[in-house]
């Protein structure tokens, strides 16, 4: 696995467990069975490559974290820190399916002609498009499979119930029910999605990052010639 996924798995199952939240250490292990930590976070767009949900996921959970400081004020963020965990921990839980079912399957394309050597047609994954949402799955937006795979484990307040339902704001299929209803947390893990995603996160995971190259020793200063 690469890095970057070990580290972001690392800290999303860190954060989220230092909630105590009653259930969550059942629902990282659903989290780990349904492939939280091995699916891409788009068909197309931002981290659309393996691993690229959890990755996304601690993108937006740290901005989040960081961005709250800020709107909140210390001693609100104190108070609420607990939740942003929970809301941007869970965000995109969806994207990892419901009922047994995947959410993004590998977009199959024709690799080549057939031909009289090789008359079977072959298939790989678009590169520009590597994952397309299941066409097995009935139409519910991933927000609210985040919201239905959380409760079966854990229980959401009212606005972590609300921030995860709303989290794509007024680009989201609720949008039009939103709009006038926005609330802090719901606004605030908007922003840190939308700011990851738009931003910060490429298609591809990013280069972990490298150690800064250690300082090279001072030379030593030169001893004064001797006066002849
Ligand atoms: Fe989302
Ligand atoms: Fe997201």
């Amino acid at each position: 696995m690469n890095d970057v996924v070990m580290e972001s798995a690392a800290y999303v199952r860190k954060t989220l467990r230092a909630t105590k939240r009653p259930g969550i250490t059942d629902l990282l292990d659903h989290m780990e069975e349904v492939g939280f930590f091995t699916a891409p976070a788009s068909g197309g767009n931002h981290l659309c490559c393996d691993g690229g949900l959890v990755v996304h996921t601690a993108n937006v959970m740290k901005l989040a974290e960081k961005a709250g400081k800020v709107f909140f004020g210390p001693e609100k963020f104190k108070e609420m820190r607990n939740s942003i965990r929970i809301v941007a921990g869970l965000h995109d839980l969806g994207k990892c399916g419901a009922w047994n079912k995947v959410y993004y399957a590998e977009n199959m394309i024709k690799d080549g002609r057939p031909t009289k050597a090789n008359p079977e047609q072959r298939y790989k994954r678009s590169d520009g498009k590597p994952f397309e949402v299941n066409k097995g799955l009935v139409h519910i937006d991933h927000p609210m499979l985040s919201v239905k795979e959380a409760d079966l484990y854990i229980e959401l307040t009212e606005e972590e119930y609300f921030a995860i339902l709303y989290h794509d704001g007024m680009y989201g299929s609720l949008a039009y029910y939103l709009k006038g209803h926005e609330r802090p947390l719901q606004t605030l893990l908007h922003f840190a999605d939308y700011w990851s995603a738009q931003f910060e996160e490429m298609k591809s995971l990013p280069e972990p990052e490298e150690e800064p190259a250690a300082a090279p020793d001072p030379e030593p200063e030169k001893e004064d010639l001797p006066f002849n």
